[in-house]
């Protein structure tokens, strides 16, 4: 069964408090937490994100699951070290080397906050290759990081098949995260090449039902 990590990128700042808590009765997996600095992606809602995390951290138990679409990954997990969040995800793509990356890794495990790295819809598979046996959780994104309620990209969806069959052959426990554009339709393509959470926003939270909407991602 594939779980649902719900995303709060698109949630109003005057009904917050009461969507977490509907959330957290509808019994979403994982509050998705979309970090954006205004450099990586042109969005800047770093305050606005952390508030709601901590908001949802005072309200309810269910694990943040943290996408950091950032250029500086450090100064942000340093920032949300204190939430103890369940994961944490960066982007390949932020990172210079593969050095780097395992320093990022390192300071993930020290705090005990498993690790996701994640890739745009254009990012070959392969740029994860020398780092996945360290990771959790591996975040293929299904539309262009920056904002919600796009289109998935049809093309990403042979990327989760190809990732699932390369993880399977080198025995890799990693679950299989996919990012955008998810809804009743999409959820059954993307399960079926492997994904294994998903996140959504605006089909979830732009719902007149969060128990329904996200019962029929999982089914
Ligand atoms: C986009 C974010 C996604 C997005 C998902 O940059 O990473 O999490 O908010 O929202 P929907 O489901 O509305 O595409
Ligand atoms: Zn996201």
């Amino acid at each position: 069964m594939a779980e649902v990590s719900t995303s709060v990128l698109m949630v109003d700042k005057d009904k917050a408090v009461r969507t977490f808590y509907d959330l957290e009765v509808a019994k979403t997996d994982f509050f998705h937490i979309d970090v954006m600095d205004g450099k990586f992606v042109k969005k800047n809602n770093r305050k606005q994100m952390k508030e709601y995390a901590l908001e949802i951290k005072h309200i309810s138990n269910i694990p943040l699951d943290v996408h950091l679409m950032v250029e500086n990954i450090k100064e942000n997990i340093e920032d949300y070290i204190p939430l103890e969040p369940d994961r944490i995800t960066f982007h390949i793509e932020a990172v210079k080397d593969k050095e780097e990356a395992l320093e990022i890794i390192r300071l993930l495990r020290d705090n005990n906050i498993k690790i996701g790295v994640a890739i745009k819809p254009d990012t070959p598979l392969k740029d994860i290759y020398e780092i996945i046996e360290y990771v959790h959780m591996v975040l293929v994104m299904t539309v262009e990081p920056g904002k919600g309620g796009q289109e998935l990209i049809k093309d990403t969806i042979k990327k989760v098949e190809v990732l699932n069959e390369y993880a399977k052959l080198n025995d890799l426990e990693i679950d299989i995260e996919v990012d955008g554009g998810i809804n009743k339709e999409t959820a059954i393509l993307v399960k079926d090449a492997g994904a294994n959470i998903l996140v959504s926003g605006k089909y979830i939270t732009e719902s007149d039902n969060f128990k329904d909407s996200i019962e029929s991602l999982k089914n």
